[in-house]
């Protein structure tokens, strides 16, 4: 990876942060991507020691906000005449019914509308930089996702589980489309299910959702970095070059759900949040 550019999203903890240490050991330049600057200036020191890598840098922008998301598309293009690799992994589980300064609920926007717009943005040096690789952090909980387009923003019903699968279900289409969209540019576009990783995606959860989620599975839980694995690989091995518009589980292209195959829920979704994003 020596020579190459690789942006990871959320990169200050979790599965974000053993991604850009992977690719770091790799000998990748790596833009960790936070919302907190001693957070990610943290990171980036843990990642430079354990490494002996010192290419990498910070940039801060809080994904509920679209401008933020611009601001952080033209400082990559501005401190960096090439991409090779975008990995949208920053993402949360909200409890609570939220907006963003934007008008929406905060997990759609962060999860989906966030990524969607942050690629979009960087297409034209990524396609400049070909080949390259984008990698979503989708999940299995997209199986039981829907998009309610009745209710996106879940004004009229809200959990953080339908929240959450919603914008799952919505990374998959997504990379599908986006995949549909890029075809003979040399930019892959791939999701992955990471497994069941110990991190603070969790973090909200109380009661007997907390117990079980943060207590009871976690001895069958991965690590980050084993979780990671399959983030790395996709972004970077030669096994999967040209490999593109696929759904991974443990380093294996493994079926999605049937909505997630829908074409025409896929462009719908595409569409609907480039109106919402602006990019329409
Ligand atoms: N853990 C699992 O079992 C699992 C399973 C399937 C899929 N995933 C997916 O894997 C990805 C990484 O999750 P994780 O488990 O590593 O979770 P995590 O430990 O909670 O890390 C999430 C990262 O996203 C960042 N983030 C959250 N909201 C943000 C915002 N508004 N603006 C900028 N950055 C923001 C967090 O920053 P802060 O540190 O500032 O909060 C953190 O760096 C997510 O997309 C998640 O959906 C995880």
């Amino acid at each position: 990876m020596k020579e190459k550019v690789c942006l990871v999203t959320g990169a200050n903890r979790g599965i974000g942060k053993a991604t850009a240490l992977g690719l770091a050991l790799r000998g990748a330049t790596v833009i960790i991507h936070c919302r907190n600057r001693q957070l990610g200036e943290t990171a980036r020191e843990e990642i430079v020691a354990k490494t002996g890598n010192a290419a990498i840098e910070v940039m801060v922008a809080d994904l509920a906000s679209l401008e933020a998301v611009r601001r952080l598309a033209e400082a990559v293009q501005r401190r960096h005449a090439t991409l090779h690799v975008l990995v949208n992994n920053a993402g949360l589980a909200k409890r609570r019914h939220t907006l963003t300064e934007d008008g929406f609920e905060t997990t759609f926007a962060v999860n989906h509308l966030a990524p969607l717009l942050l690629t979009n943005l960087l297409l034209d040096i990524l396609k400049g930089s070909a080949p390259a690789r984008i990698v979503n952090l989708a999940s299995m909980v997209h199986r039981w996702g829907r998009i309610s387009f009745h209710d996106l923003m879940g004004q009229r019903h809200y959990s953080m589980g339908r929240a959450y699968n919603q914008s799952k279900l919505a990374n998959v289409l997504f990379t599908y489309e986006l995949a549909r969209r890029l075809d003979g540019t040399g930019v892959a576009a791939n999701c992955v299910h990471p497994g069941m990783v110990v991190s603070d995606l969790g973090r909200e959860y109380t009661g007997f959702m907390g117990l079980i989620a943060n207590k009871l599975w976690r001895p069958f839980m991965r690590s980050p970095e084993r979780g990671a694995e399959t983030v790395i690989y996709l972004a970077s091995s030669p096994e999967v070059a040209g490999v593109t518009g696929k759904y991974f589980a443990n380093r294996r292209a493994v079926r999605s759900s049937r909505a997630s195959h829908d074409p025409a829920l896929a462009q719908r979704l595409w569409e609907v949040s480039e109106r919402l994003t602006g990019l329409a």
